[in-house]
């Protein structure tokens, strides 16, 4: 994609906590190259350096787990003293699987609660003193589950909706020092997530008979609107969380082909 130009984020060091795989690390590799100096982290080491091998040169892939916020904050810190203060900090680990409220152990919802919701405010809390302010920009990745209720997804649900209400407060508290916003991807093809909720054909099927794009989204398309929301033209923009899902959030657009039909 060509849509912003080469060196908009020269100069600027990024941490994407979760970007070791999908849609972060598309993130990641964007900012990578437009100029930003990158560190991605995740809980298995080799996946870490695979990822920032496959960012590219001078990339940083590190080992932590975001439930734990010393290794977290370690981290951010050893990102501080290799690539200096960070401008863009990217919350988006997750864990997600399909499972009725019955057949959810308490240990079950606290897993998925704990690594989205309690791992953004690890993330967000522990990287305040280490970003270059003012300007720096944060971004929590979270879903339309935020939302719109889901069966099968109580965990994933409660977590997402709690992250949106997250951005908005450290959004007023933080203003006008660091911006604080999210982006809630749509379904996005070639993800693990999507690979979880929609792993047959029928489901998939249904998800674009939904949407008014009639297509799932590419990582690309969510990546560029991670740049938009830290560049200069989101200047003005705290507390926000940006749709990037195809028109998911405005409601049923099967009928719209219907609505088509008829005109
Ligand atoms: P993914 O490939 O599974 O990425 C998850 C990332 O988080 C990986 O880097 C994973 O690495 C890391 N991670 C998981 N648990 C962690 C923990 N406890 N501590 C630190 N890192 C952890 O997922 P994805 O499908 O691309 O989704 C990425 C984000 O987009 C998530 O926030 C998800 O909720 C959101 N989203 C996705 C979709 C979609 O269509 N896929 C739609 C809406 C929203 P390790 O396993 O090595 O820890
Ligand atoms: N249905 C019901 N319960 C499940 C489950 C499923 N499909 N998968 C896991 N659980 C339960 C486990 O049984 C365990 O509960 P218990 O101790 O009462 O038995 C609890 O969840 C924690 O599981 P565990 O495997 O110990 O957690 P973990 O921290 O190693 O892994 C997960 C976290 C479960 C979220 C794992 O799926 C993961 O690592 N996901 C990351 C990738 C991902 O989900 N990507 C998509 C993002 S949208």
């Amino acid at each position: 994609m060509t849509t912003f130009r080469d060196n908009l984020l020269a100069g600027k060091t990024a941490f994407v906590a979760g970007g070791t795989s999908g849609i972060n690390l598309g993130i990641a590799k964007r900012f990578a190259q437009l100029g930003a100096k990158v560190a991605v982290a995740g809980r298995d080491p080799e996946k870490a350096a695979r990822a920032a091998a496959d960012i590219g040169v001078g990339a940083i892939g590190l080992s932590a787990d975001v439930r734990d916020y010393a290794a977290i904050r370690g981290a951010m810190e050893q990102v501080v003293d290799q690539l200096g203060p960070m401008d863009i900090v990217i919350s988006g680990a997750a864990g997600n699987f399909l499972a009725p409220a019955l057949g959810m152990s308490a240990n079950a919802f606290r897993t998925v609660v704990d690594i989205d919701l309690n791992g953004t405010f690890n993330v967000f809390r522990g990287c305040h003193a280490l970003l270059n302010r003012p300007g720096a920009s944060l971004i929590a990745i979270t879903a339309g589950q935020a939302v719109n209720a889901s069966a099968l997804q109580v965990h994933a649900c409660a977590a997402k909706a709690g992250i949106n209400q997250l951005i908005r407060v450290l959004a007023l508290e933080w203003g006008p020092e660091v911006r604080v916003n999210g982006i809630s991807p749509g379904p996005i093809a070639d993800t693990e997530g999507m690979k979880r909720l929609a792993p047959d054909a029928e489901t998939r099927q249904s998800h674009f008979d939904r949407i008014a794009m009639k297509r799932w989204g590419k990582i690309e398309e969510v990546a560029e609107s991670a740049v938009f929301l830290c560049s200069p033209a989101a200047a003005y923009i705290t507390g926000t969380i940006l749709d990037c899902d195809g028109g998911s959030q405005v409601g049923d657009a099967s009928r719209g082909d219907l609505a088509r039909g008829m005109a």
